[in-house]
């Protein structure tokens, strides 16, 4: 039975460095006419409060978008997240999030679609209440690893799959990677975007070995971290693995990553990493 429920961490640095991405991708897209479909996997309830509830429990909004709220001396890429998540807030109080489904669905056109998998009982009926009647949305109570490949190729053609889950069963790592091969063979030319989370380093090592070794080609991986390494429990980085990302990404996260990493890092041990797994 699943328990993760992503309320405590709505916010936090790793969600920053997600929709920042997610954000890129989603203006690039936009940018022709033609329409685009966009798969979210894990899509989670869709919407949090920060000002009650689970949120408060760690208060991890408050080392990510709280820290960037009033700030006016913001890096390009990160002023647009910000005023995104502003559209959701109604005064200057930072007192609300979108999660991803929502974030998508403001970038969405008339014609383009969006697809959305939740597998948690109580997050699929918050996230369909969240992204309310919407003839350009459809919303799973299903698992998204197994069942979005069935989707590919879209018929639009072009596209966005974001896969984020919450690893709370280890094999989860294996897993998004051999799925992200199987939708690739499916729909070559789409745009994956994979998140994971630096809890164990090893396994992101392995995670890496297997994109590299798996002949994808145009892979990018941008991370984030706020405190060195470490054996002991939790979260000290995290990253997203992009499939042909637009070709502007890497020079935005070059203009993005250092501020962040300095402005987020605690005690100065803010770091990132900008790779290519796969050339073109
Ligand atoms: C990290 S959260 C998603 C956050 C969301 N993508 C965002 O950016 O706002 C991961 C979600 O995936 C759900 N989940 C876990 N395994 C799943 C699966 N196999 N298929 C669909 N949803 C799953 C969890 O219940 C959780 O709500």
């Amino acid at each position: 039975m699943l328990s993760y429920r992503h309320s405590f961490h709505a916010g936090n640095f790793a969600d920053v460095l997600k929709h920042i991405i997610l954000i890129k991708i989603l203006e690039h897209l936009g940018k022709k006419d033609k329409p685009f479909c966009c798969i979210d996997t894990h899509a989670g309830p869709g919407d949090y409060a920060l000002n009650e509830g689970y949120a408060l429990k760690n208060r991890e909004f408050e080392n990510g978008i709280a820290k960037l709220w009033r700030r006016d001396d913001l890096p390009d890429c990160i002023a647009d997240y910000v005023t995104l998540i502003k559209k959701f807030n109604n005064t200057d109080e930072l007192s609300r999030y979108p999660g991803s489904p929502l974030i998508i669905k403001q970038f969405l056109r008339s014609k383009d679609r969006l697809f959305l998998y939740e597998l948690h009982s109580t997050e699929i009926q918050l996230l369909s209440a969240a992204v309310g009647r919407d003839r350009r949305i459809k919303v799973f109570h299903a698992d998204g690893l197994k069942n979005a490949v069935g989707l590919l190729p879209p018929n639009e053609h072009r596209g966005l799959v974001l896969i984020d889950p919450s690893y709370e069963i280890k094999s989860d790592y294996k897993l998004v990677s051999e799925t992200l091969i199987q939708m690739h063979k499916r729909f070559a030319t789409g745009t994956y975007a994979l998140w994971y989370p630096v809890v164990e380093r090893s396994r992101i090592q392995q995670l890496e070995r297997a994109i590299k070794t798996s002949g994808l080609k145009n892979v990018q991986l941008f991370e984030l971290g706020i405190k060195t390494d470490t054996h002991e429990h939790g979260m000290t980085a995290s990253g997203m693995i992009v499939v042909n990302p637009p070709w502007t990404l890497a020079a935005e996260m070059q203009q993005t990553l250092p501020w962040l990493s300095d402005m987020l890092g605690i005690e100065g041990a803010g770091c990132f990493r900008i790779e290519t797994l796969a050339g073109e």
